[in-house]
């Protein structure tokens, strides 16, 4: 099924020059981009959306770490993505995640593990909801799309 999830690159992705190596991926996976925003997330927001993390030891670093500089804040298409994106990201810690995947490639601790994805269809539509607006996710169709789903 086509879905949509949220994708952030978080703020060590963008200073360590890895935005385009990521990027690069999910464009040859086929994946459509709906929305890109380049955005230094306020602490209010940053709490919103890991608010399910809200009293654990890591809440209070990890706010700080994503509010720490910008983020490239995403929307992107395609074929069962929130599965998909969380196995081309890796385990959330990157000792466990493997080789080939964009944690297991390019990030060594938990707390720099450089890249969000939505761990449900759910939670990406609440996350959406919270960093975009409806005029920002742009609908278009690619000349591709017929060689990427039969
Ligand atoms: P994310 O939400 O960022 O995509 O990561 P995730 O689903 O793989 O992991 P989650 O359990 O949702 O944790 C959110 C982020 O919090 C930091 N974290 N630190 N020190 C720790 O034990 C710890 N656990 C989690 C990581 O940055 C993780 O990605
Ligand atoms: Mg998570």
């Amino acid at each position: 099924m086509i879905e949509r999830t949220f994708v952030m690159l978080k703020p060590d992705a963008i200073q360590r020059g890895l935005v385009g190596e990521i990027i690069g991926r999910l464009e040859a996976r086929g994946f459509k981009p709906i929305a890109m925003k380049l955005m230094h997330i306020p602490k209010e927001l940053a709490e919103r959306h890991y608010a399910e993390h809200k009293g654990k030891s890591f809440f209070n670093p990890l706010v700080e770490y994503i509010t720490s500089g910008p983020a490239l804040c995403m929307v992107w298409e395609g074929e069962n993505i929130v599965i998909a994106l969380r196995t081309m990201m890796g385990k959330t810690n990157p000792q466990d995640a493997a080789p080939g995947t964009i944690r297991g490639d390019f990030a060594q601790q938990t707390g720099r593990n450089i890249i969000h994805g939505s761990d449900s269809p759910e939670s990406a539509r609440r996350e959406i909801g919270l960093f975009f607006n409806d005029y920002e996710l742009q609908e278009h169709k690619r000349s591709v799309d017929p060689w990427l789903y039969e």
